[in-house]
């Protein structure tokens, strides 16, 4: 067992942790509070966010530490694969919204919160996202492209 396997191994569960989470969220968990009165389901999301919110942290936390050491150990090819671009992306987006646009309190002020619709759409595009980086990650990492 390397460095490396370890590395990886917390790098993957941390993002099985943290889009399995996402994944939850917007195919399960949306879909049935866009169905309450305005009022509830904000304090649904809410009541959801509290808890889920510090976990993804961890999680981003995690991933970001486990890549980019696994990236400083592996030889300059593959670090300038598009796939890798493809997770630091996901990767730089998710702590956008962690840790500067949900502290901030910026969905409720711009009033996105209140759209069931974009709410849903918005979670919809990331999931897509992070998905697409974990499906091109696996085969990249084989040397599939
Ligand atoms: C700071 C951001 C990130 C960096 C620097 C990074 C870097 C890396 C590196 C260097 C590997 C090892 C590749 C190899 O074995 O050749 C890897 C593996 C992996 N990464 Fe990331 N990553 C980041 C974020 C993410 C995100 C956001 C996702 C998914 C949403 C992700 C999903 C994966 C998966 C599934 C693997 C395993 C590939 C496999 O061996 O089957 N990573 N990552």
């Amino acid at each position: 067992m390397t460095l490396f396997n370890i590395l990886l191994a917390i790098h993957v569960l941390s993002v099985v942790w943290w889009i399995g989470g996402v994944a939850t969220v917007t195919a399960s968990l949306l879909p049935i509070f866009n169905r309450l009165p305005a009022g509830e389901r904000i304090q649904w999301i809410k009541r959801f966010e509290n808890r889920f919110a510090h976990q993804a942290r961890v999680a981003v936390v995690l991933a970001g530490i486990t890549g980019f050491w696994m990236y400083a150990l592996l030889p300059g090819a593959i670090t300038h694969a598009w796939w890798i671009g493809l997770m630091l992306l996901v990767w730089f987006l998710f702590v956008v919204m962690l840790f500067v646009a949900e502290p901030l309190r910026l969905p409720a002020k711009i009033g996105l919160i209140q759209k069931p619709r974009a709410f849903l759409l918005l979670h919809a595009a990331l999931l897509t996202l992070a998905l697409a980086a974990i499906f091109c990650g696996v085969i990249g990492a084989r040397g599939g492209f």
